[in-house]
């Protein structure tokens, strides 16, 4: 950790001890609070860095959470929000319009393949995920095919927290306390090819048209007139980065169209920048019928999400009484389309797709340097988008136990990267992994900087174990 000339203010013990009384942080244990850890506290941020309250400096290796695309402090965002607040700080997008979100909305269809032109705006990634479900349903019900309901997701995906979309979410964890869910989700395996079969482990293509197949199988299980629609992400998070093989979403197009099931590409992390294009479909070129996305739209200087519906889903919405009974108080909210605005024109200036694909060979090249330690079994991932698994043993990729993974991830690695200056994400939601999304300004120095700390810590890590 590095100290900023900023000195230390006296702030951080009044706010530790009020966020403990008070806040309730999201997926957080917080005994880890109440048995003396500190609450980490972060106040500003500057580029690729932020800073907690005590001035300490951390690399965010995560773009906070796979969220601040643009990197921190840009003032024009701030600006941005500033006179759109000023202008019209609210209204609805309930059966009346405001300039931004018809800007908008006309921007992203810009940025999308095919006929996805209809953008219906949310406040996140979850609230997208459940429009694109119930989109799905009515769709099917408007054009004769009342049964088409159930959707296909895979094995430890992750769409959310509400009920729909933590229904498609493949995580048992998650869901056990939840339960009863929607019970007409259903789980296909992911792309994981480091756990794939020996036969496969070593053949992308095959294994990518077996792991494509295994939702044609869903669908015949589950019946094809029941099947409304499939949810992939182009590059799955959890489990730490499971890039497509090739083949995959070419086979997975033509299945889904021989039975006639929604494609939908839930790009709420990988759109915008994080695999180097606008939206990651086109990266891996398919065309899917709905998007969702969120988080990098304004890199997260305001709130929004987006579904975004190719015209044919619309169609059948054209005409008379028929409408889409859904909607979200501040969906397409009047300051964050602005800012989405603002942020997607410093893309264009600052050519940051461009920069994102130009650089991001040099990113895996430097973190491929850490498969050089026992620890480190596979390096994984797509553009700024990086998971790093480790094992017990690199011959036989054995994982650690559950007691193991909870004394070295949460007991150690966690914290000791955010102690040494990098914040990121060590995960067990899944084989344990730690998660690398950085801003996408960054270049060979920060890259440096992460492979230097996960290099210390991981190497710690093993002698302790
Ligand atoms: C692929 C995916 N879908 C949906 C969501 C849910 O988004 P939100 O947290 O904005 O509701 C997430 C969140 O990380 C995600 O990664």
């Amino acid at each position: 950790m590095t100290t900023s000339s900023r000195p230390s203010t006296d702030r951080r013990p009044r706010l530790d001890a009020s966020a403990r009384d008070h806040l309730w942080m999201h997926f957080t244990r917080h005994s880890t609070f109440e048995t003396g850890g500190e609450v980490p506290i972060i106040a500003r941020g500057d580029g690729a860095y932020v800073y907690d309250v005590a001035g300490r400096r951390y690399l965010d290796g995560l773009s906070g959470l796979f969220v601040v695309q643009v990197g921190h402090g840009r003032a024009e965002l701030a600006r941005a929000a500033a006179a759109q607040a000023e202008k019209l700080a609210f209204f609805p997008v309930w059966s009346y319009a405001h300039p931004k979100a018809v800007e908008l909305a006309e921007r992203l269809a810009s940025y999308t393949p095919g006929d996805l032109d209809r953008v219906f705006f949310t406040t996140g990634g979850g609230e997208a995920v459940e429009s694109a479900w119930k989109l799905a349903k009515q769709y099917w019900k408007l054009v004769g095919k009342p049964y088409k309901h159930k959707v296909i997701s895979r094995a430890v995906a992750y769409h959310g927290t509400t009920h729909g979309a933590l229904s498609l979410t493949g995580i048992p964890e998650l869901k056990q306390d939840y339960e009863p869910l929607v019970s007409t989700a259903v789980r296909v395996p992911n792309t994981n090819i480091y756990r794939a079969a020996e036969g496969l482990r070593n053949d992308p293509k095959a294994f990518g048209l077996w792991a494509a197949d295994r939702i044609a199988e869903a669908i015949e299980f589950e019946g094809p007139e029941t099947v409304a629609a499939v949810f992939l992400e182009p590059v799955q998070n959890a489990g730490g980065c499971f890039p497509p093989p090739p083949g995959y979403f070419q086979r997975v197009r033509e299945i889904c169209d021989a039975y006639d099931v929604l494609l939908v590409s839930d790009e709420v992390i990988c759109a915008f920048g994080r695999i180097g294009s606008m939206f990651a479909c086109t990266e891996f070129g398919y065309v899917p019928d709905i998007i969702t996305c969120a988080k990098g739209m304004t890199s997260g200087y305001s709130p929004i999400g987006a579904m975004i519906a190719s015209d044919r889903l619309f169609e059948p919405f054209r005409h008379g009484p028929t409408t889409f009974l859904h909607g979200y108080t501040f969906g397409g909210h009047p300051v964050s389309a602005a800012v989405a605005m603002a942020n997607l024109d410093i893309f264009e200036r600052e050519r940051l797709n461009e920069h994102v694909t130009a650089t991001a060979p040099a990113f895996r090249r430097t973190l491929e340097r850490l498969l050089d330690l026992p620890i480190v079994g596979d390096v994984r991932g797509e553009g700024f988008f990086y998971g790093i698994e480790l094992v017990k043993d690199r011959t036989t990729r054995e994982t650690f136990t559950p007691d193991e993974c909870e004394h070295l991830l949460r007991g150690f690695l966690s914290k000791a990267l955010f102690e040494a200056g990098l914040y990121c994400r060590a995960d067990d939601r899944g084989d344990p992994v730690i998660q690398l999304a950085p801003p996408l300004i960054v270049d060979q120095a920060e890259f440096d900087e992460i492979e230097s700390i996960l290099r210390s810590v991981l190497t710690e890590a093993w002698k302790r174990l």
